[in-house]
């Protein structure tokens, strides 16, 4: 990738589902800057660790998934109670933090609604209420199964 760079094939490189541990191992040979990491990312996975890492390292965070924890209640309660779907309650969540989102939909209507979240604001309350949601699980996919010490990492949280 570094080499894909210098070629002025890419202009930046990105790292995806990398544990600490691997953001730590890269930062100790990489020649060119990681400029993003795109994991699952939302109120009920929130890596803190990654994100603390991140913020620290200047690396950007790309967070996908939220479409597959949309039913969470709480999400669906402030959602209700601000009159937006609770696909954009997350969506706004990681958007108030800095995080950058790349929701999919094949729904024309979901489509529209993901684009709509920079229209409003979560208050305090809200946000701390799901700050309050994270859980030390993977909701998309096992990464343990390709990484183990992805596993390892989400256990010590
Ligand atoms: N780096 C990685 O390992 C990795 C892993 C996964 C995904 N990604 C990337 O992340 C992006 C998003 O991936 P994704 O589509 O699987 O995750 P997602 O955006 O969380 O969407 C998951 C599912 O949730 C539904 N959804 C979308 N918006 C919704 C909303 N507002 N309310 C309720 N449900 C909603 C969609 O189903 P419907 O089509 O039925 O609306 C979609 O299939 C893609 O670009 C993908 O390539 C990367």
């Amino acid at each position: 990738m570094e080499r894909a760079k210098r070629r002025g094939l890419c202009r930046h490189i990105g790292v995806s589902n990398y544990p600490v541990e691997f953001m730590k191992e890269i930062d100790e040979y990489k020649t060119e800057p990681i400029y993003n990491e795109q994991q699952e990312l939302h109120p009920l996975a929130q890596s803190r660790d990654v994100q603390d890492y991140a913020r620290k390292a200047k690396v950007s965070l790309t967070g996908y998934g939220t479409g597959v924890v949309a039913s969470a209640p709480l999400a669906k309660d402030i959602a209700h109670k601000i009159n937006r779907t609770p696909g954009q309650v997350l969506l706004r969540w990681a958007v108030q933090k800095g995080i950058h989102v790349n929701p999919k939909s094949n729904q024309v209507s979901r489509l529209k609604e993901n684009l709509e979240v920079l229209d409003f604001a979560l208050d305090d309350e809200d946000m701390s209420a799901l700050d309050g949601l994270d859980v030390p699980k993977i909701f998309y996919w096992n990464t343990s199964v390709l990484v183990p010490q992805a596993s390892a990492a989400k256990e010590e949280l």
